[in-house]
C-alpha cells in the first residue's frame, strides 16, 4: 500500500531552513523560519517562561488529561490578551475560545467548525499569505479566493486593490486577515484601513477570520490588536487564530487558541461545543505544558509585567534592527530600502528574485525564502554587514 507514494517535496519554508542548518560555512545568515533570534543568533526562553515553569515543575500533581477547551486560566487570559481586558464582547459573554496545539491548529479547528457551518466554504485570502495557510484550510475541504494585497512597486498594502476584489466577498464567505506583522510582507493595515473592512463586512456580511500569531511583536499588544478590536466590536461575529509561539517564545510547545465571537452568548456556547467536536475528531485533547505556563503569566500580575516587559524589549529590538537594516542596504545597494524600516514584525520582503535568493544561499550562505522574505530577528551587529553586501552583490 504505502510503497507507491511518492516523496513529497521540501516545504519552503522549513525546507531553506535546513538546508541553512546543513550548511557548514561558519559565517552563514539564517533568515529564514519565523523565530526570534537575539543579539547572539539564540532563540532564547523568557525569564518570565522559566519562572512560571520552575513553579509548575514543583507544583504539578498530574498528567491527567487536561479539559478538553484547555487550561481555563489560559483561555480567560488569552481572551484578555487578545480583545483587551475591557472588551464589551467579553463583557456580553459572546465570546468561546478553545485552547489549541499553535496558532496552526487554532487555524484548523477554526476552518473545521466553518466547513461545518458552510461546507467548502469560500475563503479569500491576501496575496500573498503564509503557505502554510492554504494546506491548512485547504485540506478540510474550504477553497480559496485570493484578493490583491501587497504592491512590490511601492512597496506597500494595495488598499485600493484590496478593497476592490473584496467588493465580491459575500455572506458565507471568509476573509482571512493577518490581525499584525503581516507574513510573509510586513506591511498592515492602518486603523482607518480596519475601519473600512468593518463597513464592508457590514454591508456584504462576510465573517472576518483574524490570523494574529504576531500580536506585541509590530509595535505593542494592544496598538497590534486594535484593528483586530475594531472589527470585534463592529460586527456579529470574527473567528480568530492566536498563538504565544512567538510573544512568549513557547514555539515547541504548541499553544494556541481560537476564538469565536458571535452575535450572543448562546450562540457563543454552541460555537464552543462545535470547536470541541472539531478537535475531537482530530486529536482529542489539547497539550498541557505550554498553556500552563501561559495561563500562569497571563493571571500573574509579577509573571505578566516581567514577560511584557520581555516583550517589549524584544518588539524595540526589532524595530532598531529594521532601522539599522534599512540604512545599511540603502547605503551599500544605492537602492532604497527604507520601507523596511515602515514594515512590521518579524518579515519582509526584500524584492528579490528567486535566483537572487538561489546566489544568496550558494555564495555567501545566505539563506532567505525564494520569495525573498526575510526573518528581520536573524539580523544582528555581526552579520549586518556582511548581509548588506552579500544583497548588494546579487542586485
Ligand atoms: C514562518 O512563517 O516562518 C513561521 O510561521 C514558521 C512556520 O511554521 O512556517
Amino acid at each position: 500500500m504505502l510503497d507507491a507514494l511518492e516523496p513529497l517535496p521540501a516545504d519552503t519554508i522549513l525546507g531553506v531552513a535546513a538546508a541553512c542548518r546543513a550548511d557548514t560555512r561558519l559565517h552563514k545568515v539564517d533568515l529564514s523560519v519565523g523565530v526570534y533570534m537575539d543579539e547572539q543568533g539564540q532563540c532564547p526562553v523568557f525569564e518570565a517562561v522559566r519562572q512560571a515553569q520552575q513553579a509548575l515543575v514543583a507544583q504539578e500533581a498530574t498528567k491527567a488529561y487536561m479539559p478538553p477547551a484547555g487550561d481555563p486560566l489560559f483561555n480567560r487570559g488569552m481572551q484578555q490578551l487578545v480583545l483587551g481586558s475591557n472588551s464589551p464582547a467579553l463583557a456580553a459573554g459572546r465570546v468561546s475560545s478553545v485552547q489549541t496545539p499553535g496558532g496552526c491548529g487554532a487555524l484548523r479547528i477554526g476552518a473545521e467548525v466553518i466547513n461545518v457551518a458552510v461546507p467548502r466554504a469560500r475563503v479569500w485570502v491576501s496575496d500573498p499569505t503564509w503557505p502554510v495557510h492554504l494546506p491548512l484550510l485547504g485540506s478540510v475541504g474550504l477553497r480559496f479566493e485570493t484578493y490583491r494585497y501587497y504592491d512590490p512597486a511601492g512597496p506597500d498594502v494595495n488598499f485600493g486593490a484590496m478593497m476592490e476584489d473584496l467588493q465580491a466577498a459575500e455572506s458565507g464567505d471568509v476573509v482571512l486577515l493577518h490581525g499584525c506583522c503581516h507574513n510573509p510582507c510586513g506591511a498592515d493595515l492602518s486603523i482607518d484601513q480596519w475601519a473600512q473592512i468593518a463597513d464592508m463586512a457590514e454591508r456584504q456580511g462576510f465573517t472576518p477570520f483574524i490570523d494574529i500569531a504576531y500580536q506585541g511583536l509590530g509595535d505593542s499588544l494592544d496598538e497590534d490588536a486594535a484593528g483586530l478590536r475594531l472589527l470585534v466590536e463592529r460586527l456579529p461575529e470574527v473567528i480568530i487564530a492566536a498563538s504565544c509561539s512567538k510573544n512568549m517564545g513557547l514555539y515547541r510547545e504548541r499553544t494556541g487558541a481560537v476564538l469565536f465571537v458571535c452575535a450572543n452568548a448562546a450562540d457563543a456556547g454552541t460555537l464552543e461545543t462545535q470547536a470541541l467536536g472539531a478537535a475531537r475528531r482530530i486529536y482529542s485533547m489539547p497539550p498541557a505544558h505550554g498553556a500552563l505556563l501561559a495561563g500562569r503569566i497571563l493571571e500573574n500580575e509579577a509573571l505578566g509585567g516581567l514577560w511584557r516587559a520581555e516583550l517589549s524589549e524584544m518588539c524595540d529590538r526589532i524595530n532598531t534592527l529594521r532601522s539599522g537594516l534599512a540604512d545599511q542596504l540603502t547605503a551599500v545597494s544605492g537602492r532604497d530600502f527604507s520601507f523596511i524600516q515602515r514594515e512590521k514584525g518579524m518579515f519582509s520582503f526584500l524584492g528579490l528574485s528567486a535566483a537572487q535568493t538561489q546566489r544568496l544561499r550558494e555564495e555567501h550562505a545566505v539563506y532567505m525564502l525564494d520569495s525573498s522574505r526575510i526573518n528581520v530577528a536573524g539580523v544582528n551587529a555581526a552579520n549586518l554587514d556582511y548581509l548588506a553586501s552579500s544583497v548588494a552583490a546579487v542586485l
